[in-house]
């Protein structure tokens, strides 16, 4: 098996994300998601490319593209089997590695992470915002869990795998050119289109 830097890279790359990427699919995991962004990306102008990384199987892609037919769609994506997924997603460009391994080939209108800043080593996040931000020619978009402050949780039994803090705060930090938009939050009990209690950040550059 290929060896990472990361033991969060091996646990996504491994059984563990392939269990993940079987589960979760369907027609109102899509839904739900195409309410979300429907929301986010209302407050955007003139996005003509999305770059997402951890992209799974592509819900949130086809999410968009029920929202904008016509976006350029990439993918970045560890997960093999996540990615045999993938390559059913017509004009989808796919880049199959770990995130720390992609090299910009160019910049996107928009660039996306959903539940995926959680599970990076938080050794590794001053680089991935570092990749957040030079692959995005205007738009970051982070959809993960907040919490003021640092703090781990054990996910699904696993230990070092789960990370919450304030990812937008510590980017908006770093570069002092990013804005904020908007955010928001999507309850689990939300009466029609609920998410797993995300929190969800536009930033412009
Ligand atoms: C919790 S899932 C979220 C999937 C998708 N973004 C969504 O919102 O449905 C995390 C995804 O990120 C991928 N991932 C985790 N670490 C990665 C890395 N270092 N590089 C690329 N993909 C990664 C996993 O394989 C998995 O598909």
């Amino acid at each position: 098996m290929k060896s990472f830097k990361t033991e969060q890279e091996a646990f996504w790359a491994g059984e563990f994300g392939n269990e993940y990427t079987e589960r979760n699919q369907g027609l109102e995991i899509t839904a739900n998601k195409t309410a979300l962004f429907a929301r986010i990306l209302s407050k955007t102008t003139n996005i003509k490319s999305t770059l997402e990384f951890g992209a799974n199987r592509g819900l949130n892609l086809l999410a968009i593209r029920n929202l904008f037919p016509d976006m350029y769609l990439s993918a970045v994506e560890i997960n093999e089997q996540a990615v045999t997924e993938l390559k059913k997603i017509v004009e989808l460009s796919i880049y199959q590695q770990s995130l720390f391994e992609f090299s910009i080939d160019y910049q996107r209108d928009l660039v996306l992470s959903k539940g995926v800043l959680i599970h990076i080593n938080p050794d590794k996040l001053k680089q991935t915002y570092e990749l957040l931000y030079q692959s995005s020619s205007r738009y970051i978009c982070l959809v993960e869990y907040y919490n003021p402050v640092p703090v781990e949780v054990i996910y699904r039994g696993h230990k070092n795998k789960l990370f919450k803090r304030d990812f937008a705060g510590e980017m908006m930090d770093e570069y002092k050119d990013l804005r904020l938009v908007d955010y928001g939050f999507v309850y689990h009990r939300d009466n029609n289109f609920p998410q797993d209690d995300l929190t969800w950040f536009l930033l412009e550059k």
